[in-house]
């Protein structure tokens, strides 16, 4: 049983959160980045950090009005996804509840680790302003498909209208490895398992994650030759060298240092000899001019995200060397996206590109 399709009040909401970030990047973020030689010249300065090219925009009241407009355009656009998600939502609970047999390993026992759930525990936004986080939601998955769908401009097609990118990154990562058997690291609803599976029909596909929630809607979606497991990623549980491709998507910028660095060890420790790690994130602050990095960290405050600034500070491919990874490689994605309503301007113009994308694979010797 699908979602609750919304209501005509909530589709209209969904229509203008999604308009009102299009014309917040287009007509006012990518115009304020153009300004930026030009700003810089007059404050006589030349910022070396981000901070110092962002002290050039604080005070204009359109940069305070974008922000705005970025925050709670995000704020409400998960209210109204939940919202509609939940509205009837009792079928596909009920449904999701019995979900059970091949493909779906939950493991109740399973201790949620504290600075996954503290966040919504102290009352302070979680990730993506998404009321319950990750994990306190059992219709999550459903909340995660709509609302990124709207977060990707793409609402009324769906979380899959757009999948150019993660194809480009699974036919670029799989014709590096070849890989019969791939484990996909925070899936979430399946997002991208879906695609390494699409593009890679005879490997052995498995997404973990530690949200029940989240596994059992990617369940939902099938297929079933799927293994969807829940399991923390930084002590999966699973053998030495079990896998040929260990995949993330968006997972990196979710947790902190720590915690990325003992995933990075459980990732090495899984991979046979020469198997590869390949990860499609967000563009590290080093790789932007000051000013492109301070909207990029606009981004991240708009959106709740607890340790996107930790992580795209971070010297990541130096990570991945320290813990016996070597040929590190990373730079941005080459991909198209399909064309869709009102949006594809955004992609094709140039503009400020809220969600371009970096890839960084690796190979244990
Ligand atoms: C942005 S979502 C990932 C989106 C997903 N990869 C896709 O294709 O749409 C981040 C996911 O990482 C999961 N996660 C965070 N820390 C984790 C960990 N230590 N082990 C497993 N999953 C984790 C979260 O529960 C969440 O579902």
């Amino acid at each position: 049983m699908p979602p609750a399709r919304p209501t005509h009040d909530q589709s209209a909401r969904l229509d203008f959160f999604e308009g009102a970030r299009s014309f917040t990047y287009r007509e006012i973020v990518a115009p304020l980045l153009a300004e930026y030689p030009a700003r810089a010249a007059a404050a006589g300065i030349s910022p070396s950090t981000k901070e110092e090219a962002g002290a050039l925009y604080t005070a204009d009241p359109r940069y305070l009005f974008a922000c705005g407009i970025q925050r709670n355009a995000q704020r409400m656009t998960w209210h109204t996804a939940a919202e509609s998600v939940h509205r009837d939502g009792d079928g596909l609970a009920g449904e999701l509840a019995t979900s059970a047999g091949p493909g779906l390993e939950l493991d109740p026992g399973l201790e949620l680790p504290a600075w996954y759930t503290r966040h919504t525990r102290e009352g302070r936004d979680d990730i993506h302003l998404v009321p319950g986080g990750y994990w306190g939601d059992q219709l999550i998955g459903a909340v995660y498909d709509r609302g990124g769908a709207a977060y990707r401009l793409a609402w009324r097609g769906g979380y899959d209208a757009r999948p150019g990118a993660l194809h480009a990154f699974v036919r670029y990562a799989a014709g590096a490895a070849n890989p019969a058997r791939v484990l996909d690291l925070g899936c979430s609803f399946g997002g991208l398992t879906r695609v390494v599976h699409a593009v890679l029909p005879d490997a052995q596909v498995t997404g973990i994650d530690l949200s029940a929630p989240a596994l059992t809607y990617a369940h939902h979606l099938g297929p079933d030759t799927i293994t969807y497991a829940q399991r923390d990623a930084e002590r999966t549980g699973y053998p030495d060298g079990s896998f040929d491709l260990v995949t993330a998507f968006l997972l990196l910028h979710e947790v902190p240092d720590d915690v990325r660095a003992s995933i990075m060890a459980e990732a090495f420790r899984l991979l046979v000899p020469g198997g590869l790690v390949a990860f499609l994130d967000i563009p590290p602050y080093s790789a932007l001019d000051p000013a492109r990095a301070w909207f990029e960290s606009f981004d991240g405050r708009g959106n709740g995200e607890n340790y996107w600034e930790c992580f795209l500070a971070s010297d990541f491919p130096e990570l991945l060397r320290s813990v016996g990874f070597v040929d590190v490689q990373d730079g941005a994605l080459d991909f198209d996206e399909p064309d869709y309503w009102g949006s594809s301007a955004l992609w094709r113009e140039g503009s400020f590109d809220p969600v371009h994308r970096w890839v960084t694979t690796a190979v244990k010797p």
